[in-house]
């Protein structure tokens, strides 16, 4: 079943999270940013109680401005549900999600070959840059609805808690 996190999700997520990433960092991040009330878009994946993937999106700020712009981090299948098109489940139901709550763009930091398949394209191609010592092409963007990047150029922040909490990157893939 692909849904939206419950508040009693927070411990399997937890379990699940430390088993895909094989670290406690991204779990952590995850928590705080539900304290923070970041966590605007989060999708489970389970079948009766059995958590095999996780999604969250977070709001992100261009050039200082808040607006309806996401980040997409973290992603995470259970190791043993890896591969069998669950990560892509979540990305699309969460995008879909996002659109129906107004997000109008969702920018992600990872592996293009992964992301393109969702629409994903290359930030630069929207003027747009995040702070992380990454290859350009990783950092990618997405409108949701079209033309809601075109005015925009700059700098991408994710929430400062992804600065607090120590892991190299947003999405570490
Ligand atoms: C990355 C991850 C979310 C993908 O989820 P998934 O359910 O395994 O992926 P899907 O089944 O939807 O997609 C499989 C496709 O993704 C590709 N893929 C899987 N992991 C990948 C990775 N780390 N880098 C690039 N491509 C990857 C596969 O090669 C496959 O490609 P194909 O369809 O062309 O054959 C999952 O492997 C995972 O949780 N990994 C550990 C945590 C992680 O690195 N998270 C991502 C960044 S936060």
């Amino acid at each position: 079943m692909l849904r939206t996190e419950r508040p009693g999700d927070m411990l399997p997520v937890q379990a699940l999270l430390e088993a895909a990433f094989g670290r406690e960092d991204e779990a952590v991040l995850v928590n705080r940013l539900r304290e923070c009330g970041a966590a605007v878009v989060t999708m489970v994946e389970e079948e009766e109680y059995e958590f095999m993937g996780h999604l969250l999106m977070s709001p992100v700020t261009i050039n200082g401005e808040e607006g309806p712009w996401l980040g997409l981090a973290p992603l995470a299948v259970h190791p043993d549900w890896q591969g069998q098109g669950i990560g892509s489940d979540l990305v699309r139901e969460g995008l879909d999600t996002a659109l129906e709550m107004d997000w109008k763009a969702v920018v992600v930091l990872g592996d293009p070959a992964y992301y393109q398949r969702f629409g994903f394209r290359p930030a630069s191609e929207f003027g747009l840059h995040c702070i992380y010592e990454v290859p350009a092409e990783c950092f990618m963007a997405m409108e949701l609805i079209p033309g809601s990047l075109a005015t925009l150029r700059g700098e991408v922040l994710y929430h400062p808690v992804f600065d607090e909490v120590p892991q190299e990157q947003p999405e570490a893939m």
